[in-house]
């Protein structure tokens, strides 16, 4: 039986081992991760979610507090439709973000910037332009466009003259979101360089409804590899959502797919952003312990872990500060049913909001411990220590396994 390392993405020249860490926001696939995919020579991802409060925590910049000064005397409002992300501070965010971990990178692999449309930010066409156009001039090597279909974005793109050079890649979970890509995008000068391909048993937002667990990527990866085949489109397919061990990999690329993306694997590496008691906690949940739901204020279901301290929190809204995931008009979903509750129990101190979250928020502070459908395998990737704690994995053990293991096999990283 074949292994990943049998095989090789390529783009033109270049040959990549062909496994891609997903994006993972916020700041959950982490520089650091990114950065030891690329020096394995594979393909990390960075997110450009949230990035002013990342940089904030990295490179010490003041961006939230400046946004929450200048809005102060609108927190007790209902109406956040007058806070405004300033496009500089936006731009400078991405810039530091994205230069600082380019000019770290080592190795022959890639770095990719994973970028969220329904982060719509008050203003959704300028605050994309500007993370994307920054991006670009900042070196990175490629666009994953995800979470909503980004039929406009390529059209924000192509004045840059990175237009041609950097890779750009959409992420999609059906044969009929791909065509609409296309044809909403047959008037460029360019193709995407490569397609996820996600499935429902991915992390983060799916791109399913709540009926989820009908579809398979399997299937979905097969109608459009031959789609593709029919139209003599030669894009490189890349699988995701619940490819677990290096023979789940190989099998996708045994039967034409380029590469594979996966993520949960690595949410319990060391490089990961996800704070070590939260990743025990991943390493300790059962197949119970998982769900998808529609707390998240955009819309999409997301898969979480139950016991996510997100999850009836009644927090106010803190759109002064972050206010991510405010729409053209100043609306989030979470405001909505925070101010429904805060009207139906006017006397209490606190309230507890059961139908929806408030992202920003809680992403931000790792509280809504989003997860793939394995998560409860993880614990039989690694060794369990002497105070019943798991064994956080280094990403370089992890992204090993994936490119060398056969037979369904998961290496046990040595004890420490
Ligand atoms: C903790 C976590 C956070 C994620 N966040 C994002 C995200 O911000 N944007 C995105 O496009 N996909 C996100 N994903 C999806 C992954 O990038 C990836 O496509 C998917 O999880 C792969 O499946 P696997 O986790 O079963 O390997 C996330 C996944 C996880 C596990």
């Amino acid at each position: 039986m074949k292994r990943v390392d049998d095989f090789r993405l390529r783009f033109g020249k270049r040959e990549i081992v062909p496994i891609m860490i997903g994006g993972m926001g916020v700041d959950i696939s982490t520089s650091e991760l990114a950065l030891e995919a690329a020096r394995l020579g594979g393909i990390g991802h960075i997110s450009d979610a949230m990035l002013p409060t990342v940089t904030d925590r990295h490179y010490k910049t003041k961006f939230v507090s400046a946004k929450q000064k200048q809005y102060k005397l609108n927190v007790h409002k209902a109406d956040k439709s007058i806070v405004q992300f300033d496009l500089a501070q936006v731009a400078e965010a991405t810039r530091l973000h994205v230069s600082k971990t380019m000019e770290a990178k080592r190795g022959e692999g890639m770095i990719f910037i994973n970028c969220m449309e329904k982060l719509t930010m008050n203003a959704p066409r300028e605050t994309l332009r500007t993370r994307l156009l920054t991006a670009l001039d900042e070196g990175i090597d490629g666009i994953t466009l995800a979470a909503g279909l980004h039929l406009g974005s390529f059209a924000l793109m192509e004045d840059h003259p990175r237009f041609h050079d950097a890779k750009l890649g959409i992420i999609v979970s059906s044969l009929r979101a791909l065509q609409l890509f296309l044809r909403k995008n047959s008037k460029m000068s360019r193709l995407p360089d490569y397609i996820v391909v996600e499935g429902p048993l991915a992390g983060g937002h799916l791109g399913f409804g709540m009926d989820w667990a009908k579809y398979d990527l399997r299937t979905i990866v097969t109608e459009i590899l031959q789609y593709l085949h029919n139209e003599k489109l030669d894009i490189p397919v890349i699988p995701a959502g619940g490819i677990f061990t290096g023979s789940d990999a190989a099998s996708y690329l045994e039967t034409g797919s380029a590469a594979v993306q996966v993520a949960t694997r690595f949410t319990v590496a060391d490089e990961c952003g996800i704070p070590e008691n939260v990743q025990q906690e991943y390493f300790r949940a059962s197949e119970n312990d998982i769900e998808v739901n529609m707390q998240s204020p955009t819309g999409y279901p997301m898969r979480m872990l139950k016991n996510s301290p997100a999850i009836g929190s009644g927090i106010r809204p803190n759109c002064e500060a972050f206010g991510y995931v405010l729409d053209a008009n100043g609306r989030c979903a979470y405001i909505d049913a925070y101010n429904r509750e805060v009207a139906l129990h006017p006397e209490a101190r606190r309230i507890s909001v059961k139908d929806k979250f408030c992202l920003c928020t809680h992403m931000r502070n790792y509280d809504c411990w989003t997860c793939g459908h394995y998560t409860y395998r993880l614990k039989d990737t690694t060794r369990r220590n002497a105070d019943g704690t798991y064994q956080v994995l280094s990403a370089e053990h992890i992204f090993h396994d994936y490119q060398f293991s056969t037979d369904n096999k998961i290496a046990l990283p040595p004890p420490k």
